[in-house]
């Protein structure tokens, strides 16, 4: 690819570039061509080939020129949600038997995880990719060794490794798999864990000009968590997981360290109602919260992002005062393997796309480096939960906040390291707790020592209470790793 192309190759490169850039008025792209070494050529020249052309064709008019316009369905109601524990005697027969089933299909190695770790994690300042950042309360073990425990745990737990697909983007992929390596796949067999970048999307001048980010490539930035699922087909690892007999994709994010990778009981639940996409739902803490609400937009569930939710609709009550669309999304999700290959058969997947508007770095037609002060460009994003009204069947399991749900987004204040951290020990004590074990709390009841509970001791409460603590005094200021090998 570095190597030098010879000039008759790179006549037509540049003519075969300039035909479909004049189709599309988007020429300005080469305008810095002839002053390009032939790497640099070879570089843009395929960024160029990779944009679907035909789809920003029908972008640009709809979503960069104009905004979409977002047609609120007539009618929207709350979905059905399975709550987080059993509220009557058939419910509870109903649940174990759902709690079996899904132990059984992660022995049979039936069962994928399959983390998002592609974003840019803008928000958060963090150089590297996001699953890097050390955020264990005592060890500060990073996301990525976090979710590693819980799968070594969980195959030494019910009996089959827990293949782990890890999807980068082009520009963080080389540094994961790096880390993965440098830190011998944190115990896992290096064969069950696979690596793969997502697609990209231009991002587009409001003009509807593609912008340059260098006189030899485009702007381009990772194309949403929805390109996961075109992602997961064009890189190969659905057939991987076919090969392997996976049937089910235990889908998560990245930034929250809480999650329970592999869950048997919402797994079983998604099995049992032969569903196709399920998710996990959190009741929000208030009406705007920014998650994605759960509804059952004509006849079909459906998230609406917390953005285009019309206010009134967040904050519309029943009768009894209780919020009427009060699940959360958290981006958990399970999928069927045939549901991801029906979806992405051909190569495209039908889902949506987002705009947003943002301030993004580029060069101007003179070559200089613009750093906007204001957003001038869009970017095009599609999201995984689009996929859920397309399922046949999808099941809603509600979770606990404390359980199981606390991102790392900011850099500061809400969904911050901070909280995360805190929220994390605030689990372990309940763990403990439960277990009968003294927390030290302070005077305003809270957890006074910092704790820490690898998965790899316990993945849960339930197994926490079967382990054997009686050497663990926990006293105030003093840290806490409960750790396993
Ligand atoms: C997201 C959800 C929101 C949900 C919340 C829960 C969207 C649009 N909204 O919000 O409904 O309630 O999480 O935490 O997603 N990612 C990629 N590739 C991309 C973009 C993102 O892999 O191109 C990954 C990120 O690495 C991260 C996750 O997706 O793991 C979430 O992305 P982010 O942009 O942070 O979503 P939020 O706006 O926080």
């Amino acid at each position: 690819m570095a190597k030098s192309t010879p000039r008759k190759t790179r006549k037509s490169t540049i003519d075969t570039l300039r035909a479909v850039l004049a189709v599309h008025g988007q020429e300005h792209l080469l305008a810095f061509w002839d002053e390009l070494d032939a790497r640099q050529r070879d570089q843009l020249a395929e960024q160029i080939g990779q944009v679907d052309w035909e789809l920003i064709a029908e972008l640009i008019p709809t979503h960069v020129l104009a905004e979409p316009a977002t047609k609120l369905p007539q009618e929207i109601q709350p979905p059905p949600i399975l709550p987080y524990e059993p509220t009557d005697e058939a419910m509870r027969k109903r649940y174990a038997k759902a709690r079996a089933a899904g132990e059984k299909l992660i022995g049979q190695g039936k069962v994928a995880a399959f983390v998002v770790a592609g974003g840019q994690g803008t928000r958060l300042g963090y150089d590297g990719p996001k699953g890097c950042l050390g955020v264990s309360p005592v060890q500060r073990k990073s996301l990525f060794a976090l979710f590693a425990e819980q799968l070594l745990a969980t195959h030494r737990r019910w009996g089959h490794a827990v293949p782990w697909y890890i999807m980068t983007s082009p520009a963080n992929d080389k540094a994961t798999r790096d880390y993965f390596k440098a830190n011998r796949y944190f115990g896992l067999s290096k064969d069950d864990v696979m690596f793969f970048a997502q697609g990209t999307m231009p991002a587009i001048g409001t003009d509807g000009k593609l912008l340059l980010a260098e006189k030899d490539s485009l702007a381009l930035s990772p194309n949403g968590h929805g390109g996961s699922l075109t992602a997961l087909a064009a890189s190969g690892a659905l057939a991987d997981m076919a090969q392997r007999g996976v049937e089910t994709i235990s889908y998560f994010q990245v930034d929250n360290p809480l999650v329970r990778c592999v869950d048997p009981l919402f797994i079983g639940l998604h099995h049992e109602a032969k569903a196709e996409m399920s998710a996990k739902a959190l009741p929000k803490r208030e009406p705007l919260e920014k998650l994605g609400n759960f509804c059952i937009v004509d006849g079909k569930t459906t998230v609406i992002e917390y953005s285009d939710m019309p206010e009134d609709l967040a904050c519309a009550t029943r009768p009894d005062g209780r919020l009427k669309f009060s699940a959360g999304s958290i981006a958990i999700h399970l999928f069927s393997r045939t549901f991801v290959e029906r979806l992405t058969k051909g190569g495209r997947c039908s889902l949506p796309f987002h705009r947003a508007i943002k301030k993004v770095k580029h060069i101007d037609g003179a070559g200089k480096h613009i750093e906007p002060e204001q957003p001038n460009a869009v970017k095009l994003e599609m999201f995984v939960f689009d996929a859920l009204p397309l399922a046949k069947k999808s099941v809603i399991l509600e979770t606990r906040r404390l359980e199981e749900f606390s991102p790392v987004k900011n850099a500061t204040g809400a969904d911050s390291l901070n909280t995360c951290l805190h929220d994390q020990v605030r689990r372990a004590a309940a763990w403990l707790t439960a277990a009968g074990h003294a927390v030290p709390r302070d005077a305003a009841n809270e957890v006074a020592c910092a704790i820490e509970i690898s998965p790899l001791f316990a993945l849960d409460a339930a197994e926490l209470a079967t382990r054997d603590l009686s050497g663990q005094v926990l006293e105030p200021g003093k840290p806490v790793y409960l750790g396993g090998e």
